[in-house]
């Protein structure tokens, strides 16, 4: 139920339905999405970046908040730490309990290797637990991995690494056999048959859902598999800083226990980064979608020891980012609220976009309507824009909201508005990190022997914008590919003795630069306290 406020607009938007239902928009041309972008799209916004002054990536422009972070202080000096005595010693190292996470440990854990899932909150508080709105595998008889390719390739700015692109798509239907077979319920028809919807930037229904919560279904799954298993989990215990050897190569982390403060030594033949997305760093001062613990934390340790990032300047806003009531500010509203019909809407009722163009675009137009067109809605605390959610029901039927996207309806009824009935009020949110660190098609960093990468920290896979539905695809094909290759690499290391050397080296880094600075890194948790 809405106040006073919103009944004029809101009479607007009924009156419109419709005939906004009926209405076909454009998809906007080539030229149109790259002007609009580049006027509109926050990644474009030169004055929110620094250039990197020290570190392989030094010369290159990344958000203030992640320069800040990438080119802090560590959190310990060398000495502090007895390398000597490992208090763990495991072949494979998994930092990180989310999706990427477990199924990097499942694998690993397959091919025989000892593995250990080191975690600063619990396993499964991350942003897997938190997907909405499905996974993208082609495996219909009118689809392909290479219309996948094409799809995402062309959604990510052409700047996807293709083989990374390319191992995605390719694994993406055995991936659903394996969670299915792990036991995920993704939705089916009568005859059990996978539903699949389209998602903005596809040209086939390929996006695998559980309803609106597939990321917690198969978060649920995983977790299962790993407990069921007697996977070691270290939890409420971070990473923060890695361990190297004397031949420079990945062996261990430095871990901190969460409550105690307490440092513990973790020695491993590989190393396997699964920390997930950044969106808690709130860039821009933009809301986030994203989990509590999702800090950017496994690009600060790879950086510190001299792996690369790619793409680290590209964000993903997510156009349909809760923006009312205040309490569920930067939630997401998954993008299948769009693919099931509902279009997006301005104060006047008017439809002013595709709504399943790609991300980018979607989070530009809304910015666009927001902003110099100065079409939408006061919230009381920003601007939004509608997302005219009956329609759903008018174009799939009654009851169709309930079925296929509870968890929405859910969310929004705790605040008395009922999405069956009434639009909700959007923006964009800060969701995804495109970048993250450079690797090579067997997950190991492109120049730190050891050190695998896994789901969101992983730079390159998706270019400079991602594509619905091939997040939750990336952490299961790149988290069980990682594990599988760290745990094969372990059987030929050697670690040489350990050490944390890099530490000083990168203070001499930051001294050298003239940074000043008091800030100390991995973040681990964002802050939402002032000091008193
Ligand atoms: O809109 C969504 O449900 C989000 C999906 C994704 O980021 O892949």
């Amino acid at each position: 139920m809405y106040s006073e406020q919103f009944q004029k607009s809101l009479q607007a938007v009924a009156d419109a339905r419709e005939a906004n239902i009926a209405y076909e928009p454009q998809r906007m041309t080539a030229q149109q999405k790259e002007d609009l972008l580049k006027e509109y799209h926050p990644d474009y916004k030169t004055s929110e970046f620094t250039e990197l002054l020290i570190g392989p990536n030094k010369g290159d422009k990344v958000p203030h908040e992640l320069a800040e972070t990438l080119q802090a202080h560590s959190r310990i000096k060398a000495e502090d730490v007895d390398l000597a005595t490992p208090d763990y010693d495991v072949d494979v190292l998994i930092i990180g309990g989310g999706g990427a996470g477990a199924s990097a440990a499942i694998e690993a854990h397959n091919s025989g290797a000892s593995v250990m899932i080191v975690t600063k909150l619990r396993i499964g508080d991350a942003n897997t637990m938190m997907a909405e709105g499905g996974i993208q595998a082609a495996d219909k008889e009118n689809d392909s991995p290479a219309i996948h390719f094409v799809d995402a390739f062309g959604g990510g700015h052409f700047a996807a690494k293709r083989e990374l692109l390319s191992k995605l798509v390719c694994d993406a239907p055995e991936a659903i056999q394996w969670l299915s077979g792990l036991g995920v319920e993704f939705d089916k028809d009568p005859q059990g048959n996978m539903i699949t919807t389209h998602g903005g930037g596809t040209s086939r229904k390929r996006m695998h859902a559980a309803k609106d919560y597939s990321g917690a279904e198969i978060m649920r799954t995983l977790r299962d598999e790993v407990l069921n298993r007697q996977i070691p989990v270290v939890d409420f215990t971070s990473a923060i800083e890695l361990i190297l050897d004397t031949n420079g190569n990945a062996a261990g982390a430095v871990l901190m226990n969460m409550e105690t403060k307490e440092l513990l030594v973790a020695r491993a033949k590989t190393v396997i980064i699964a920390t997930g997305g950044a969106g808690r760093m709130h860039y821009q001062g933009f809301p986030t979608s994203n989990h509590y613990g999702a800090t950017a934390d496994g690009l600060v340790l790879g950086y510190r020891v001299g792996a690369k990032l790619l793409y680290a300047e590209t964000l993903q806003y997510h156009p349909t980012g809760a923006a009312f009531p205040e309490q569920i500010f930067g939630a997401l509203v998954t993008e299948k609220v769009r693919s099931l019909g509902a279009k997006l809407v301005n104060e006047k009722g008017e439809v002013f976009m595709h709504p399943l163009e790609t991300r980018d675009v979607a989070a530009a137009s809304i910015i666009r309507e927001c902003s110099d067109r100065d079409n939408g809605i006061d919230t009381g605390s920003g601007k939004g824009v509608w997302l005219d959610t009956p329609m759903i029901e008018k174009i799939g039927g009654e009851g169709t909201i309930e079925k296929r996207i509870p968890a929405m309806m859910r969310m929004f009824e705790k605040y008395g508005i009922d999405i069956r009935k009434e639009p909700i009020l959007v923006y964009p949110t800060l969701h995804y990190q495109n970048g993250g660190l450079d690797i090579t098609e067997d997950c190991m960093t492109t120049n730190v022997e050891n050190l695998y990468v896994a789901g969101e920290a992983i730079g390159g896979i998706h270019g400079r914008n991602r594509l619905m539905g091939n997040s939750l695809l990336d952490i299961i094909v790149f988290g069980r590919s990682a594990g599988k290759n760290a745990a094969q690499k372990s059987k030929d290391v050697t670690i040489g003795e350990l050490t944390l050397d890099h530490i000083e080296k990168f203070e001499q880094e930051i001294k050298d630069a003239g940074i000043v600075t008091d800030s100390v890194s991995p973040k681990l948790l964002p802050k939402y306290t002032r000091d008193v």
